[in-house]
């Protein structure tokens, strides 16, 4: 499940992020290619930026159904043409990610019997403070137990689609859903690198990245 359906407002690309071009190709592109060559993934559907669901299914071959308002509501709208047992969410806008990495959280969840969901993460470098009101500092976090969480994140879906009932409008990742029902979600570690692409800044870096791997 592709979560595609963002504004891309906070890149300024005047148009939805996932059509973005990136090295000569459409975010969405290189997403779908890591996915395509991933053998644990027997079949890919995209939540597309409303209205564009039929151009996303003739242009890159895949099912595409209609993304909501929020992250979670287009995941939620993607995982009703699932029915394998597990399925596995990610950001469009994390176009480095690799079918190693799409494999390893699949395999993880697996071989984990009593999980609901494996997320990939990379462990956090920089110190990470709380403040409040006037940039007060109240504490800082121990660092060698922070993780930054990316996607892909694997689920067992029937967790998943439990975890997605009512409102999930506040939702920055679909495995908090699943923390917040009281599953067990545990990390896998996952390349720094594997960014997601937000602002132009991160525009620039991926583009760096894509061109040094090829
Ligand atoms: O907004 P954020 O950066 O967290 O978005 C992460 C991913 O979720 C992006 O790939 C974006 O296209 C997708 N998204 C979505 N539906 C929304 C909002 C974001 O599929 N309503």
């Amino acid at each position: 499940m592709i979560a595609a359906a963002g504004s891309g407002e906070r890149l300024g690309a005047g148009g939805p992020k996932a059509f973005v071009k990136i090295a000569g190709r459409p975010l969405l592109a290189w997403v779908i290619d890591a996915f395509r060559g991933a053998e644990s993934i027997g079949a890919i559907v995209v939540a597309a930026p409303p209205g564009t669901e039929e151009r996303v299914a003739a242009e890159f071959g895949v099912e595409a159904v209609r993304g909501g308002e929020h992250r979670s509501e287009s995941v939620r709208a993607a995982l009703e043409l699932v029915g394998d047992e597990i399925a596995v969410a990610h950001d469009a806008a994390r176009p480095l990610v690799t079918p190693a990495l799409i494999d390893l959280a699949v395999a993880r969840l697996a071989e984990s019997a009593d999980a609901d969901a494996v997320v990939a993460a990379a462990p956090v470098t920089d110190t990470i403070k709380e403040a409040g009101a006037g940039g007060v500092v109240e504490r800082t976090l121990d660092r060698s137990r922070l993780w930054a969480v990316q996607t892909p994140q694997a689920f067992r879906t029937g967790a998943l689609r439990r975890a997605l009932e009512g409102d999930v409008s506040g939702a920055t990742d679909d495995a908090m859903l699943v923390e917040r029902a009281g599953g067990r979600v545990l990390v896998c570690e996952a390349p720094a690198e594997n960014i997601k692409v937000t602002t132009p800044l991160d525009l620039s870096l991926a583009t760096e990245l894509l061109r040094a791997r090829a």
